[in-house]
C-alpha cells in the first residue's frame, strides 16, 4: 500500500486559520462566501404502500455530496420495507410518526456541518427515544485506515455526543470539487499543498451500501 499521508485535525484547522486570515484581508470572511446550490436530495419513498415503519434520513450537506450519499442511504433502506423520508436537516419541521433517524453530515473545518448539530439539538427530546444511525463525509476519511478513523471521530463528536439512543456510525471518505465552492474558497483552497485538500471523489459505494444494509438490523427494523 501506498504510504498514506496522514490527514490531521491540524491540517484543516489550520486551512480554517488561512481562510479566515483571508477573508480578513479581503474584508469579507469565509463565513460570508456562498456556496454554489446543488439540487436537493429530498425524496418519499414507498410513502404509498402503507409501510409499518418510517424512517428520517436528514442531512447537512455544503456542496451536495452528503446529500446524494443520504438518498442511496435512503433508497437501499426503503428495500427491507419501511417508508423513508430523505429532507435536508434544516427543513424538518416535526419529528412524529418516525420510527428511527438516521443524520448524515459533511465535515467542514473540523466539525460537522451546523444545521446537523442544531436539528440534534432542536430534537434532543424525540431523538433520545428513537433508535438513531450517524454518518459522515470527510477527506479526512479518503483513505480507511485506524488512524483516520481516529481523527475523524474526533470531527464528528460534536454530533455523536448530542445522541445517546445511537445505534450506528459510519465514516466515509468525501467528494471534493473545486467547482462546488465559493470563488474565495476555491482561490484559497486550490493553494493546499499539504494534500489534505486533493480534489476528488473518495465516497466508497460498496462500503456505503453495505453499511445501509446493515441499518435496519442496527435500528431494530428488522
Ligand atoms: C471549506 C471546506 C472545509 C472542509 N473541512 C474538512 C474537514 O475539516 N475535515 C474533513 O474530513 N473534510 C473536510 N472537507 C471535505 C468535505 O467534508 C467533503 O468534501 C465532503 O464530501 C463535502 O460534503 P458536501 O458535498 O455534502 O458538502 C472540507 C471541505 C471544504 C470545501
Amino acid at each position: 500500500m501506498d504510504n498514506p499521508k496522514k490527514i490531521s485535525r491540524r491540517s484543516f484547522i489550520k486551512g480554517a486559520a488561512i481562510l479566515t486570515v483571508a477573508g480578513a484581508v479581503t474584508g469579507t470572511g469565509i463565513w460570508a462566501t456562498s456556496t454554489p446550490a446543488y439540487p436537493s436530495a429530498n425524496i418519499d419513498i414507498n410513502q404509498e404502500k402503507n409501510m409499518e415503519k418510517k424512517i428520517l434520513v436528514a442531512y447537512a450537506s455544503k456542496c451536495g455530496s452528503t446529500a446524494e450519499v443520504a438518498q442511496k442511504v435512503g433508497q437501499v433502506l426503503s428495500q427491507s420495507g419501511v417508508e423513508v423520508e430523505v429532507r435536508s436537516a434544516r427543513e424538518v419541521r416535526k419529528m412524529e410518526d418516525y420510527d428511527a433517524v438516521v443524520m448524515g453530515t459533511a465535515i467542514r473545518m473540523g466539525r460537522p456541518v451546523g444545521e446537523i448539530t442544531s436539528f440534534a439539538k432542536k430534537f434532543s427530546k424525540e431523538l433520545a427515544l428513537l433508535p438513531t444511525a450517524v454518518f459522515s463525509l470527510g477527506l479526512s476519511m479518503k483513505e480507511d485506515t485506524a488512524e483516520n478513523r481516529a481523527e475523524t471521530a474526533k470531527f464528528i463528536a460534536p454530533l455523536v455526543e448530542q445522541l445517546p439512543s445511537r445505534k450506528s456510525t459510519a465514516m466515509f471518505g468525501g467528494k471534493f470539487d473545486l467547482n462546488t465552492v465559493s470563488p474565495i474558497l476555491r482561490f484559497m483552497l486550490s493553494k493546499d499543498t499539504s494534500g489534505a485538500m486533493a480534489p476528488g471523489d473518495y465516497r466508497d459505494w460498496n462500503a456505503i451500501n453495505a453499511w445501509s444494509n446493515s441499518l435496519p438490523a442496527e435500528l431494530g427494523l428488522a
